[in-house]
């Protein structure tokens, strides 16, 4: 089986890129096994603070959901399809402990912008385009983009998304919101890594709350401002808080002792 994966590890940043250029790094079943196998290690390793998560190559992050692999299921493969990623891959990503920002280098189409969209948050090159063509297939996205693409952009330009299939380049995503910031192809790992930088340097056990509580917001069986309070309030017997304010008193930098 192949792996399509480059990972790299610099510091706490735990580096992590499709390698499947010559289907624009498509996700079949083996580069999704292999995502999630990445991703959960890093998710239990203390030392990585902060995943990047790229595509390789100038052309694609990922052009979606490998069409080939799927073109002759029937409903209940198709199911399965949708409810085992979502579980394997994209809940993994955006209910972890670990940031992940998602460097979106070029085409993030269909499954491809479904993952970026369960990352935490996302850098864009100006020459990368998204959308979520699946209507041209005769499909809906089936990896959460139904949900969440209206969480970040609004149910309008969603729904005209989503119903066109229609292509966004990078700057109208920045307008949408869909993206945190756009910068020329040739600094978007470098820009990636300075966000993961400053991420790395707070408290790990803060950011995992923090995580837990903002996707609470969004999930109706649960009352995001309770799971915050509570959240909050467990912080206080934590060890990063008493070195956050420790530090904050002896005027001199925290220095966090990592992930749980
Ligand atoms: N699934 C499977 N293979 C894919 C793919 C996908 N989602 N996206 C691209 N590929 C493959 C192509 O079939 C082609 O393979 P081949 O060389 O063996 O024929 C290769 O990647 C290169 O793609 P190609 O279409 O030749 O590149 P292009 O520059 O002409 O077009 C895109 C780029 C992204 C516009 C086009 O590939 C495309 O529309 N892809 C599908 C996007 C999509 O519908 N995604 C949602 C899937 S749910």
């Amino acid at each position: 089986m192949e792996n399509h994966l480059i990972i790299e590890k610099k510091e706490a940043i735990g580096i992590i890129a499709i390698d499947r250029p010559s289907k624009l790094n498509a996700l079949n079943a083996e580069v999704i096994e292999a995502l999630s196998g990445a991703i959960k290690d890093f998710h239990y390793n203390p030392n990585i603070r902060v995943i990047i998560l790229t595509g390789s190559g100038e052309k694609a992050f990922v052009a979606g959901a490998d069409i080939a692999a799927f073109s002759k299921f029937g409903p209940a493969e198709g199911q399965a399809l949708a409810s085992q990623g979502q579980l394997d891959l994209f809940n993994l990503i955006e209910q972890g402990p670990t940031p992940v920002i998602a460097a979106i280098n070029g085409y993030a189409l269909g499954g491809g912008l479904e993952l970026a969209m369960a990352c935490h948050m996302r850098l864009a090159a100006s020459t990368a385009k998204m959308g979520l063509p699946e209507v041209s297939l005769g499909l809906i996205p089936g990896y959460g983009g139904t949900q969440r693409l209206p969480q970040l952009i609004g149910k309008g330009r969603a729904n005209e998304l989503i119903f066109s299939g229609q292509m966004i380049g990078a700057q109208t995503a920045l307008e949408y919101g869909l993206v945190n910031k756009v910068v020329a192809l040739e600094e978007l790992m470098s820009s990636a890594e300075a966000l993961a930088l400053k991420i790395a340097q707070q408290s790990p056990t803060a950011i995992s709350a923090a995580i837990e509580a903002v996707n609470a917001g969004f999930d109706p069986t649960q009352n995001g401002y309770e799971v915050e309070i509570k959240a909050f309030g467990n912080l206080f017997g934590s060890p990063d808080f008493i070195e956050g304010t420790t530090a904050f008193l002896e005027k001199r930098k925290a220095n966090f002792s990592g992930k749980k």
